[in-house]
């Protein structure tokens, strides 16, 4: 993308997966409180997300977008104010037709460089651009539209294009987004999520410093998986050097679910300049091995088992990039431990629903 941002995957929150159309003013803000106080913010998670529904009803008679006087009474400018002096970026929705999916608020199409201005004008950081009701105009001419304005508009901000990956965005976006969906919406259940990073993996080519597939928003926390799913769910997601976006409400999250959030190694893993999505390498039915390099000559490993009982996995370094007389030492991500001088494989019993998670590092 020409505006320089995403130079890694974008980390933040986004209040869709978790509130749906329920946002207000006092919610978000006890959101972004929530990032700094609970350390989050620190990690590396800067944005806030206002997803669907935040605008009124009808733009106002100069055909500006206005937010929704009843949810959001001190306005959208005063809302960026409140995240920029923490230290934290706002981000809004949008969609490239007449009407968002919800139908709630007001499309951007063919007020594609009237908009860009507004959310510049009100400091907005980052745009999520949906495809609902878009009479049928080509993806390629309504995302660059609003693409061209926000580079016009004066203010970086981050562009983040939701097609759902229907004509395959992975192919053209780059020039245009920071980050494009690869699928339908992340439901929280283990299929939906392991169905989306499968999706996603063709794509991985074109991901790199600039722009990023997306196979949607994380759902740790939300309750429909358990906390080993949630922490495979985390592990899959930064390997693959998908977005992080929080879909739960930080503001009451268990201690499960922050310790997840919180793994800076996994996170470092997402976030390693190189940008390198990590692909599927090995497949035995259930049993999966998925790996990507890092910078340093490192690589990362997922042992994921996605069958219904506990399993021994084996990565081998010709599946991994790594030549068969390597020797590595293997960090587990999430338990610490170090497995010291491995060489041509590596192999390890994985509980089902869950991976182990591993930095590789030549000796
Ligand atoms: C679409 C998007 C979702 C969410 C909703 C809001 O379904 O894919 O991520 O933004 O719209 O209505």
């Amino acid at each position: 993308q020409k505006n320089r941002l995403g130079l890694t995957p974008q980390m933040g929150w986004n209040s869709w997966n978790h509130f749906g159309c329920k946002i207000d003013e006092a919610t978000i803000q006890k959101i972004a409180d929530a990032m700094v106080d609970t350390g989050l913010a620190k990690l590396g998670y800067e944005y806030i997300n206002l997803d669907d529904c935040w605008a009124a009803y009808n733009r106002d008679s100069q055909g500006n977008l206005v937010a929704n006087a009843s949810t959001f009474p001190s306005g959208m400018r005063a809302l960026a104010d409140y995240m920029h002096k923490k230290g934290l970026k706002l981000g809004v929705y949008g969609d490239a037709g007449l009407r968002t999916c919800s139908k709630l608020m007001p499309g951007s199409l063919g007020y594609e460089d009237q908009d860009a201005r507004t959310f510049a004008a009100w400091g907005i950081d980052y745009l999520k651009y949906d495809n609902c009701n878009n009479q049928n105009i080509s993806p390629l001419t309504r995302y660059n539209r609003m693409s061209e304005a926000l580079m016009n508009s004066g203010r970086d901000i981050f562009f983040s294009l939701c097609e759902w990956g229907v004509d395959e965005p992975a192919t053209w976006a780059g020039s245009m987004a920071n980050s494009w969906r690869t699928t339908e919406d992340i439901k929280n259940t283990w299929e939906s999520m392991t169905d989306n990073i499968d999706k996603s993996n063709k794509w991985a080519p074109y991901a790199g410093p600039g722009g990023w597939n997306d196979p949607d928003m994380l759902e740790v926390g939300n309750g429909g998986m358990t906390t080993e799913e949630y922490r495979s769910h985390f592990s899959i997601w930064a390997l693959v050097k998908a977005p992080l976006v929080l879909g739960c409400d930080i503001s009451s999250m268990t201690p499960e679910t922050k310790e997840i959030l919180s793994n800076q190694k996994v996170i470092a893993v997402n976030q390693d300049k190189l940008g390198v999505q990590g692909l599927k390498v090995q497949q035995d039915e259930d049993l999966e091995v998925w790996a990507g390099r890092l910078s340093g000559d490192r690589v990362a490993l997922v042992l994921w088992n996605s069958g219904p009982t506990e399993a021994s996995i084996t990565a081998s370094w010709s599946n991994i990039g790594l030549s068969p007389s390597a020797v590595v030492d293997a960090h587990d991500l999430w338990t610490d431990e170090v497995t010291s001088s491995v060489q041509g494989n590596l192999k390890k019993t994985v509980a089902s629903h869950a991976c182990k998670m591993y930095v590789l590092t030549p000796k």
